[in-house]
């Protein structure tokens, strides 16, 4: 890999020690992945989790004890807060996992993250725009930046994510490249989508039949907002390994079906209509019948919007006893919440709400539940598996309220 001069002196320990560790990081990876060069970034979003794994705040505090600071903005995806610790006096917590949660937030915020602990960093002021290259964590704000931004970040993960915002820098291969944006796989929508609900399944279907792909989607209507662009997005790459999709006249690097392909031909060419609708709802749902133990809301976090609806849903409904509704929101959103009195009526009705939190952080699986309803199909699609093995009802906003509450 050919580095410049300023980079040859930070991987010689010119810039200190954390500097010198993620030079070395990045040029390891960089030379596995046949990268002829670093490229300078604009912005990282980087993860704080896993405080059950010893060897993750480790590996922040190294970063952090090694004099590590972010040289460009750098956002932080949901941990488990400590906000949220010991939520309900019926289940404890693990002391471990408290302290290992609060050793990864000042670790990393010690370097300079700003605070969002969301994993929608592009709602909360961090947004690069088309061709920029990043360096992002977390696969439905990847998807987001990829596709609907048109900046350019690979799937960074734990450590690379630190060691690129330190040295404002990541190795150019993956999907930093022209040829490995365009599209190879191509998806004809039958029926189009219509509200959040649908979107998720698309995106959920998408997900599960062209994982490696880069899906170029036609027929998605003019009217699609960058919300459901989201939920399509998170979808995707819950279900499959989708980094990048293009949707025709919709992301920007799709004006044209010819652009999106850039000169590929499809690999592969699926319709979506009502029979492929019909099977992923019957391949999402796990739920069979009993008793509802949870309601999750908030995967990817929600807008502001997303809460006026669920508030107006709400108003003048209880949470049933026995079930745990809960909201995941960034803080920035919930303040909002606040001052609109919104926070006040979700609290009154029985809704306990996770600040920067997201459920995979959350010590659920000691929690006893076995059925939850979300209106998330990336939640519908990871919770059935390890470490939570729930049954899961997917539906949308309003589905979640009726099963929820009375
Ligand atoms: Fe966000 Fe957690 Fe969903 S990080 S996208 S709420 S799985």
């Amino acid at each position: 890999m050919i580095l410049t001069d300023g980079e040859k002196k930070m991987l010689d320990g010119a810039e200190g020690e954390a500097v010198r560790m993620a030079m070395e990081l990045l040029v390891s990876l960089g030379n596995a992945y046949g990268a002829d060069k670093l490229v300078q970034i604009s912005s990282a979003h980087v993860l704080a989790v896993y405080p059950h794994v010893e060897a993750s705040p480790e590996v922040m505090e190294k970063f952090a004890n090694a004099g590590g600071k972010f040289r460009v903005t750098t956002t932080v995806d949901p941990g488990h807060n400590e906000k949220n610790f010991d939520k309900w006096p019926e289940f404890k917590e693990p002391e471990k996992l408290k302290h290992n949660s609060i050793r990864l937030a000042r670790a990393v915020e010690g370097m300079g993250a700003i605070p969002t602990w969301s994993c929608t960093p592009y709602y909360q002021g961090n947004l690069p725009r088309k061709g920029e290259y990043i360096a992002w964590t977390e696969s439905s704000a990847i998807s987001f930046a990829n596709s609907v931004l048109g900046a350019r970040t690979n799937r960074t993960t734990i450590g690379v994510d630190l060691a690129s915002a330190i040295t404002g820098r990541t190795p150019y291969f993956g999907l930093l490249l022209d040829e490995n944006r365009r599209g190879n796989a191509k998806v004809v929508l039958e029926k189009q989508p219509k509200n959040m609900y649908d979107y998720n399944l698309l995106g959920y279907i998408i997900g599960k039949n062209l994982s490696d792909k880069v899906p170029v989607i036609v027929g998605l209507p003019e009217t699609t907002t960058s919300n459901q662009l989201k939920v399509l997005g998170a979808a995707a790459a819950g279900s499959g390994a989708i980094a990048l999709y293009h949707a025709i006249g919709i992301t920007p690097e799709a004006e044209t079906e010819e652009k999106a392909f850039g000169g590929n031909k499809p690999e592969i060419e699926m319709k979506i209509g009502q029979k492929e609708i019909s099977e992923a709802e019957a391949d999402i749902n796990t739920y069979q019948s009993g008793e509802i133990d949870a309601v999750l809301i908030g995967c990817p976090h929600p807008t502001i919007g997303e809460l006026v609806e669920l508030a107006q849903m709400i108003r003048g409904r209880k949470v049933i006893e026995g079930i745990k509704f809960c909201l995941f929101v960034s803080s920035d959103v919930l303040m909002l919440a606040r001052r609109m009195g919104i926070e006040q009526i979700l609290v009154q009705a029985g809704v306990d709400i996770f600040e920067g939190d997201c459920i995979l952080f959350c010590p659920a699986k000691t929690w006893g539940w076995k059925n939850i309803v979300t209106n998330s199909a990336k939640y519908a699609n990871l919770l059935p598996s390890d470490p939570t093995y729930f049954n899961v009802l997917f539906t949308d906003m309003k589905g979640c309220v009726e099963k929820g509450t009375v």
